[in-house]
């Protein structure tokens, strides 16, 4: 059910792969609602994935190659989506993760540097990055939101989940103290939603994650969130509905993250 509640806001999104990516349906979600967004992803992404088939769906939504670490890819996407958007922009999403540790599965007390690095700036900086590159070139409206995606995993430790943890951690930090910055000069929202266990690239990489999915599920008295219930979310941040809302890590997680334990885990360890 559309309610026009983006009619009219001019959004960027970044890290749309496939259908199952929660920026795809984030996408999908803000064309219905009457945003005009450009979406954003790495080139060899865009070799890979299927965003056009994201863009015809989408209004045909111009896509715009770039790699969220480099300033001057970051500032291409911000000045090329004023241009063919008409304006400033009202929305961000940053949806962008991925941990060189984790694919080679490189455990994280024998961690590689090189690649926590690169864990690092990629699935965190990058927030940062894109963040200063919009201050610099004065892309962002007031009021507008600024939003990214995090894991539970910044504050309880999930082994499979190695360096993301403290990529994630540094997201969340990031999104207070930009937020901070941002709000007293452009009363521009920044938060993150931190989210379920979600069936994407990103996620069923991670080592352990079909197990911790299920757990999720039977521990959260609502269940996990699946995208497009994320993407829900995302448009009430994205939204006028929401303008005070700043600096947050606001979890989407059907309780996960407030359950001690649940009934139903409680049964499957009630061993004589
Ligand atoms: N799937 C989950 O369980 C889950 C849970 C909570 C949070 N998240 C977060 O949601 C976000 C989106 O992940 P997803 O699960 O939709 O998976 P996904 O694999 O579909 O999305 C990750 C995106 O990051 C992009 N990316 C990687 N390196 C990049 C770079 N250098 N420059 C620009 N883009 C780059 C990828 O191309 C991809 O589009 C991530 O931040 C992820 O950590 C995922």
């Amino acid at each position: 059910m559309a309610y026009n509640l983006l009619k009219g806001k001019r959004g960027i999104i970044f890290g749309a792969l496939d259908e199952k990516s929660m920026a795809w349906q984030i996408a999908l979600k803000c064309h219905e609602e009457g945003a005009t967004f450009t979406l954003s992803n790495a080139p060899i992404a865009l070799r890979m994935g299927k965003i056009n088939e994201l863009a015809s769906a989408c209004g045909n939504a111009t896509v715009i190659g770039a790699d969220a670490t480099s300033l001057t890819d970051l500032e291409n996407v911000f000045s090329q989506s004023m241009e063919v958007l008409g304006g400033k922009i009202d929305f961000v999403l940053h949806s962008i993760g991925m941990s060189p540790n984790v694919r080679k599965k490189v455990p994280y007390d024998e961690t590689n540097y090189d690649n926590f690095l690169k864990t690092i700036d990629i699935s965190a900086l990058s927030f940062h990055k894109v963040m200063q590159t919009a201050m610099k070139l004065d892309a962002l409206n007031e009021w507008a939101s600024v939003v990214g995606l995090s894991y539970i995993a910044a504050q309880r430790a999930f082994p499979g989940y190695n360096d993301m943890s403290d990529a994630k951690a540094l997201l969340e930090s990031i999104a207070r103290t930009f937020g901070y910055q941002y709000g007293f000069k452009k009363k521009v929202r920044v938060n993150t939603i931190s989210q379920s266990p979600t069936l994407t690239t990103a996620g069923s990489g991670v080592e352990g994650f079909n197990a911790f999915f299920h757990y999720a599920e039977k521990m959260s008295p609502l269940g996990n969130a699946n995208a497009e219930e994320c993407a829900n979310y995302c448009l009430s941040l994205f939204s006028d509905l929401t303008r005070k809302v700043t600096m947050q890590n606001l979890f989407h997680d059907g309780g996960f993250s407030f359950t001690g334990v649940s009934e139903s885990v409680i049964r499957d360890f009630d061993v004589q």
